[in-house]
């Protein structure tokens, strides 16, 4: 009974019109990157990708550029880096899952390019456990390394709370950083890396239907005419 359902949160990318907000996805990069990033991976994502967020490809090869990944240097065979290239994946803050458990209480962050479709709710259920957290009822115990979120199946979740101050990141485009605007913009963003392509479903399904609605039109017409002579 403790356990709460999403929180009701509009997004642009919503119903069967849903189209993703450019300039939110690319707030919501922003905010995984500068947060986020810390403890997550982003495995399944290029830098290459986020042109599809309407950056130039200038932009991304800047925005790939700031990131290191890991590799072999020719000459003497050691794990060294180079700074990262389009088609770099998004480099993981850890080196494996050991390494995530031991800096993170036992609890390796998981990867966070398919958590949008992998939990119900989607964009709204990382919203409400963005901004979920809550002062543990008094008679509910948890472990002390955990942080209580009703919005969470197990209710006590290893990750503190990430979003915690207004202007914790400063908008490349100007908009204001509450903590409200960054945990919708990273939902979306995460939403957009699930399902990239969510607007070309929806078009083509619209398509679809705009065809059978024709064709249902020809069709009674055609039955109309073909019987018309007989009585
Ligand atoms: C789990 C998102 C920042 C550590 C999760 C989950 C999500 C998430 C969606 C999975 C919840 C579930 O299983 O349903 C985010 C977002 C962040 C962020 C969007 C940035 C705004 C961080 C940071 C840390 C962290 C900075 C480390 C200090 C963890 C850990 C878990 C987790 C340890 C596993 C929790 C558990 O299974 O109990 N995070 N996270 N996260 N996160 Fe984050």
């Amino acid at each position: 009974a403790l356990h709460k359902h999403p929180k009701h949160v509009e997004f642009a990318q919503d119903g069967i019109f849903g189209k993703f907000d450019r300039a939110q996805l690319q707030r919501g990069y922003q905010v995984y990157k500068e947060v986020c990033a810390a403890c997550h991976s982003m495995n399944l994502v290029a830098f290459r990708n986020l042109t599809a967020l309407g950056f130039t490809e200038a932009e991304v090869k800047a925005l790939a550029a700031q990131s290191d990944v890991p590799t072999i240097d020719d000459k003497t065979g050691d794990e060294t880096t180079r700074k990262a290239v389009p088609a770099d994946h998004f480099p993981a803050p850890f080196p494996n899952d050991a390494a995530a458990k031991a800096a993170n209480n036992g609890k390796a962050p998981p990867d966070l390019s398919l958590i949008a479709k992998a939990r119900h709710g989607g964009a709204s259920y990382l919203y409400s456990i963005l901004t979920g957290y809550e002062d543990k009822p008094a008679d509910v115990e948890i472990a002390e390394t955990a942080h209580y979120n009703p919005y969470f199946a197990g209710l006590a979740i290893a990750m503190p709370a990430p979003l915690t101050s207004d202007g914790q990141v400063e908008y490349a485009d100007g908009t204001k950083a509450s903590i409200d605007q960054m945990a919708k913009d990273v939902s979306a963003f995460m939403e957009w890396a699930a399902e990239p392509k969510l607007e070309d479903r929806k078009r083509m399904g619209l398509g679809v239907l705009m065809f059978l609605l024709i064709l249902c039109v020809i069709t009674f017409r055609s039955y109309k005419k073909i019987w018309a002579n007989v009585k």
